[in-house]
């Protein structure tokens, strides 16, 4: 019997303090993107996101807002919900951290951390990002202020329990450098193995007293568990895992914990690498429980050379992308803005420039051409050998993440094919040389499926248009121009 690969790839999850926005859609879309691709491939493939829901800064925004924290994010996560709905996102599970077994389970792992000494009472002063929900150091700020957020950090001085983090900093380094744990792309490798290396890292406060929205520690109720530790444990509970240590004896086989952990990979937007790198598998060496098989950090989306946000006006909005240019255009536009793992730049102008220079024009263009001309239905799809070349080629691409590239090779090809036809000119070829439009209009078909099955995990909807437009021969407008 031939098992079958598997594959799981996981999202952040994301806060729920206000709505879902670009950069949620991006990474979302990205990891839909490349479940799709290996689905394709006949793997199992397990696709995690949720949300992000207790901690100081949400509890803030529920009391903001005149409502019970429990209300407040249920109506958010809501929100998530209903814009991968749109986006066409095919995830196998949401974990939401206010679900009752993702709670008793993080509890689980708190008091069985107690009981073996991870973790212990003590004191931690310090300056809270409530943005981040994190301390941040001295020497990273910015005139006392959050680097990343612009806000004044409030200073903590409180009792609270600490994990220990420095007894396990030098087999992590060791996990990092081999690629057990494997942090990719390369230089964020080096740059997390260079602070590990030169910084001994402190024990974390992992409760806090005065936050009210989080998990209560099950051994001091008093306390209420740090946001980020219950979040990391999504990743685990979100595969139906119950907190306990028995995972590791075969308990159910058809645990999808026992089936999908470790995580192939984990995407991860670059502000929350470090706590990726250090907390999260700190914690699971604790614990005994294998680490993810690779974090794979992208970079932040941009607009007009400046970060976006709300002061400057510069931000995109999702829900308006998706009005202008539907679900497919969306994924498509977001997935080959720049190289995936950098930063990428967006204005609407140069988006609607590029729908209709790529989508209208190129993809459209070609399909609606040959719709109308295709006489023949015989040409089908595409036999398994046909263009291995390059089919493994993309997969190639896809296997290092490179949606971009994948996306460009598809690109290529569709613009040899416009050529061809302008060169070709079919439409006089079926008066003047019946034969040779034939062959013509051969080459075409069978490119334009190609492309089809190219495109699925990118703009799933559009590779089923285009699949049955050239079944049925119905010209069909798949991306209509932006005046
Ligand atoms: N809740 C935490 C993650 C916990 S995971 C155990 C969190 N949530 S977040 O909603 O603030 O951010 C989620 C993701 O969105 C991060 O990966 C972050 O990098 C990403 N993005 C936020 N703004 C972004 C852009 N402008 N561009 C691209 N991604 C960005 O952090």
């Amino acid at each position: 019997m031939i098992m079958k690969k598997n594959f799981y790839i996981t999202t952040p999850i994301y806060y729920v303090n206000a709505l879902p926005h670009i950069g949620h859609a991006y990474t979302t879309i990205a990891a839909d993107a490349l479940a799709r691709f290996h689905r394709l491939q006949k793997e199992e493939v397990f696709l995690l996101t949720g949300t992000d829901e207790h901690g100081l800064k949400i509890q803030h925004k529920a009391k903001e807002a005149g409502k019970e924290p429990q209300e407040f994010v249920n109506e958010i996560s809501g929100d998530f919900k209903n814009l991968w709905r749109k986006l066409d996102i095919k995830y196998d599970n949401f974990i939401r951290t206010t679900d009752p077994a993702h709670k008793a389970a993080v509890e689980k792992v708190l008091q069985a951390l107690y009981d073996k000494g991870a973790i212990y009472k003590g004191k931690y002063e310090g300056l809270y990002c409530v943005a981040c929900e994190q301390f941040r150091s001295e020497n990273e700020l910015a005139e006392g202020r959050c680097p990343d957020h612009d806000i004044v950090l409030e200073k903590i001085k409180e009792e609270c329990y600490l994990l220990k983090m420095g007894e396990l900093q030098s087999e992590l380094i060791g996990k990092i450098e081999s690629d057990e744990f494997a942090i990719r792309p390369e230089r964020y490798k080096k740059e997390i193995l260079s602070f590990l290396k030169n910084e001994k890292l402190k024990d974390i406060s992992i409760s806090r007293k005065n936050v009210s929205w989080g998990v209560p520690l099950p051994f001091d109720k008093e306390h209420t568990t740090y946001v980020w530790v219950d979040a990391f444990l999504n990743y685990l509970t979100g595969l139906g895992w119950d907190g306990s240590q028995t995972f590791n004896v075969g308990i159910s086989p058809a645990l999808n914990f026992e089936k999908f952990w470790p995580a192939d990979v984990q995407l991860i937007g670059k502000d929350i690498l470090r706590v990726h790198a250090t907390i999260w598998p700190i914690m699971l060496m604790h614990f005994g429980i294998r680490l993810p098989k690779m974090l794979f950090v992208h970079g932040h989306i941009r607009s007009g050379g400046r970060k976006m946000s709300k002061t400057l006006g510069n931000t995109i909005a999702i829900e308006d992308m998706l009005s202008k240019f539907g679900a497919d255009g969306t994924r498509y536009l977001l997935m080959s803005a720049g190289t995936f793992g950098e930063d990428v730049d967006l204005t609407m102008e140069r988006m609607i420039e590029k729908y209709n220079a790529d989508l209208a024009n190129g993809l459209g263009n070609l399909v609606s051409r040959v719709i109308k001309l295709v006489t023949n239905p015989k040409s089908q799809a595409l036999n398994p050998k046909q263009f291995q070349g390059i089919k493994s080629k993309i997969q190639n691409f896809i296997s290092n993440l490179k949606i971009d590239e994948a996306l460009e090779e598809i690109w290529k090809i569709l613009r040899q094919n416009n050529k061809f036809v302008e060169e070709n000119k079919p439409w006089e070829l079926a008066k003047s040389d019946r034969a040779k439009f034939e062959k013509v209009m051969e080459k075409l078909v069978l490119d334009l499926y190609l492309i089809s099955e190219l495109l699925i995990p990118f703009m799933p909807e559009t590779a089923e248009k285009i699949k049955k437009a050239l079944k049925s021969k119905q010209p069909t407008i798949l991306f209509p121009k932006i005046k």
